[in-house]
């Protein structure tokens, strides 16, 4: 396969043997049927664990809106706080493809405008791609950033900067107009040039029927297996954030439990004198 690169030190848990993720990468692997996996990240100490695991996307979702400033929603998140996190994030990269959120008001205004927040996030961040939410609404938008050479990824189905109009974060394109809709967005998106889409929290079927339809990678949170590739938030499936928990979530640790420990022993030492003891000082 032609884009296999010689160096084995960097394998995917599945045997990708890519030296660095690249968009023409991941079509490959759809090709070939391997899965992809993809996490986000938003500073550099978790960015080069994740990479350094293997990951072969890493989004800086707008979800750092929620995990890293507290909001409610992804819609406080600016241009500049989004660079700021993917600035952080390259520094740590290696292997993995880095994709940006065009965050909330940073593209939806007209083309222009979306593709000078695009120019923004690869020229100051050195990200590798920017995706943005919607579907038909976008397209004129998404032309106008693939015209300087920047790969979009795409995201349909639930797309959290649109909450106050669909007013719930409940499984999306359940009826069927909705449903045609969003194949059309997909297949649309395909024919323009998107290199990947993510579905969020669409029924398992709808999402396969794209996966399909399709041979662009379609990655899922919320869309179930049968599609090219799975997403999470990386403190949700790390157990940090326990007040989180769709039905779509697996848990792979319960850092909560053992961040709180490790700092209420800390603080019982600190208390009781023992830390610092005769070798931890000079
Ligand atoms: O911002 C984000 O983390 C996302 C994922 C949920 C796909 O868009």
């Amino acid at each position: 396969m032609s884009y296999l690169a010689d160096n084995t030190d960097k394998l995917s848990p599945i045997g990708s043997k890519a030296k660095k993720i690249t968009t023409n990468v991941l079509k490959q692997m759809k090709a070939n049927g391997e899965k992809i996996s993809m996490l986000t990240a938003y500073d550099y100490s978790l960015a080069k664990l994740v990479d350094g695991a293997g990951v072969d996307v890493i989004l800086v979702g707008d979800s750092a809106s929620n995990v890293m400033a507290g909001h409610e929603t992804t819609l406080p998140i600016t241009l500049d706080q989004m660079i700021y996190h993917a600035q952080s994030v390259i520094r740590a990269i290696n292997y993995a493809l880095v994709v940006v959120d065009l965050p909330f008001g940073s593209y939806q205004g007209n083309s222009k405008e979306a593709l000078t927040s695009s120019i923004r996030i690869m020229k100051e961040s050195g990200a590798h791609a920017v995706k943005l939410e919607g579907g038909r609404e976008v397209k004129e938008s998404i032309e106008r950033i693939l015209t300087a050479g920047i790969p979009v990824m795409g995201h349909l189905g639930l797309t959290p900067q649109s909450i106050y109009k669909f007013g719930t974060y409940e499984v999306r394109a359940r009826e069927e107009a909705e449903r045609q809709r969003l194949l059309e967005d997909a297949k649309m998106m395909e024919e323009v040039g998107v290199f990947a889409i993510i579905l969020e929290k669409v029924p398992a079927d709808l999402a396969k029927e794209v996966a399909t339809l399709v041979d662009i990678p379609v990655i899922g949170i919320g869309a179930g297996g049968g599609i090219d590739g799975q997403v999470l938030v990386l403190h949700d499936m790390l157990g940090i954030n326990k007040e989180f928990s769709p039905r779509f979530l697996r848990r792979y640790a319960d850092l909560h439990t053992v961040i709180t420990n490790a700092i209420g022993q800390y603080i019982k030492d600190v208390k009781s004198s023992d830390f610092p003891n005769e070798k931890e000082q000079y």
